[in-house]
């Protein structure tokens, strides 16, 4: 049975609207049950060269409806070493930390499981990525509001692919998972998504394309997961110029980071912000706090990160079946 005093917090890797709600939510959890916060910024980047900050109540005031993170994000290169752990832990000790929670996706979940093993420390995670792309866990911090703001920016495309009678590619985000682009799709009725999950040949998608503008439709919009299997937006333009096509290319890029998070969002952050501290007063650790059929769920690290999380093919179906 350990004591626990002090815990620090962290996000890292891409940053993901939410991510201030669910650290605003974790210090305070922190607070009320007499634990000190330490907020670590610039995530194990700032663990290394230490960046550690106390935090009180009000120092997470006024930040619940703001996108990005108030204690910076970093990818950290460092932390993949031997050397930079050892120093990212004498740090931890030195400022008296003895749990932490990192806020963060797959990249920040290995970190944190190489970090525990070695140094026996607690850590638990809370899944903080507009990919959605981890095991365990149905919807992770920001992805909600990713998806939304796809589905904006959909909608105002669609205005010129309707009136100009165009064909558009656009590409979202999602490293190598299509939730993005199967459910931004499906919200903004797209007529196809092309991810990684599932292989798409220009062929079909031509049949695709030919199907939509054949019937009662002179515009076409696709949207396409960003990833090397895919090709990206621009790959698969190039393919289709080859066949005659003059499709048009938009690329949302990093506006799918940002802005004010959603409602769900927001309560998702808390509800898992709150659930990360409580598992750590249940001294739990290497482990995920998810969400499954709205009901919180703890995910070792290990299967968080390395299982697949599968796309609902049936979905897939229904934007086909949706499209004609
Ligand atoms: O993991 C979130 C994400 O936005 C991915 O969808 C994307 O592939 C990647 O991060 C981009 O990372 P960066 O902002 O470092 O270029």
């Amino acid at each position: 049975m350990y004591n626990m005093k002090c815990i620090g917090v962290l996000t890292s890797g891409g940053d993901a609207p939410g991510m201030n709600a669910a650290i605003r939510a974790v210090t305070r959890t922190a607070i009320f049950n007499n634990l000190q916060v330490k907020a670590i910024y610039r995530g194990y980047k700032g663990l290394i060269t230490n960046e550690i900050v106390p935090f009180q109540t009000e120092s997470v005031s006024n930040i619940i409806q703001h996108g990005g993170t108030i204690i910076k994000t970093a990818r950290c290169v460092e932390f993949r070493t031997p050397e930079g752990r050892k120093q990212a832990y004498d740090n931890l000790v030195k400022g008296g930390i003895d749990g932490l929670v990192v806020i963060g996706g797959d990249g920040t979940f290995t970190g944190a499981r190489i970090f525990a093993q070695e140094f026996n420390f607690p850590i638990v995670g809370i899944p903080g990525t507009i990919d959605n792309d981890l095991y365990g866990t149905d919807t992770t911090i920001g992805y909600d509001t990713a998806l939304n703001t796809i589905v904006e920016a959909v909608d105002k495309i669609r205005d010129t692919a309707s009136s100009h009678e165009r064909l558009f590619l656009v590409e979202v985000m999602g490293r190598d998972a299509g939730f993005l682009a199967l459910y931004g799709a499906l919200a903004s009725g797209a007529e196809a998504a092309i991810i990684p999950e599932i292989v798409t040949e220009v062929d079909q998608l031509e049949q695709l394309i030919q199907h939509g503008f054949r019937k009662s439709k002179n515009s076409s919009i696709v949207l396409v997961s960003e990833s090397e299997i895919t090709g990206g937006a621009m790959g698969i333009a190039n393919r289709l110029k080859e066949k005659g096509y003059n499709p048009h290319v938009t690329i949302l890029g990093h506006i799918q980071r940002g802005g004010s998070p959603t409602a769900n969002d927001r309560i998702l952050a808390s509800r898992i912000g709150v659930a990360a501290v409580d598992a750590l007063l249940d001294e739990q650790r290497s482990i995920m706090i998810g969400i499954v059929n709205n009901e919180i769920v703890h995910v070792p690290f290990n299967k968080a990160i390395k299982d697949e999380k599968p796309v609902d093919k049936y979905m897939f179906d229904v934007l086909r079946l949706l499209s004609i």
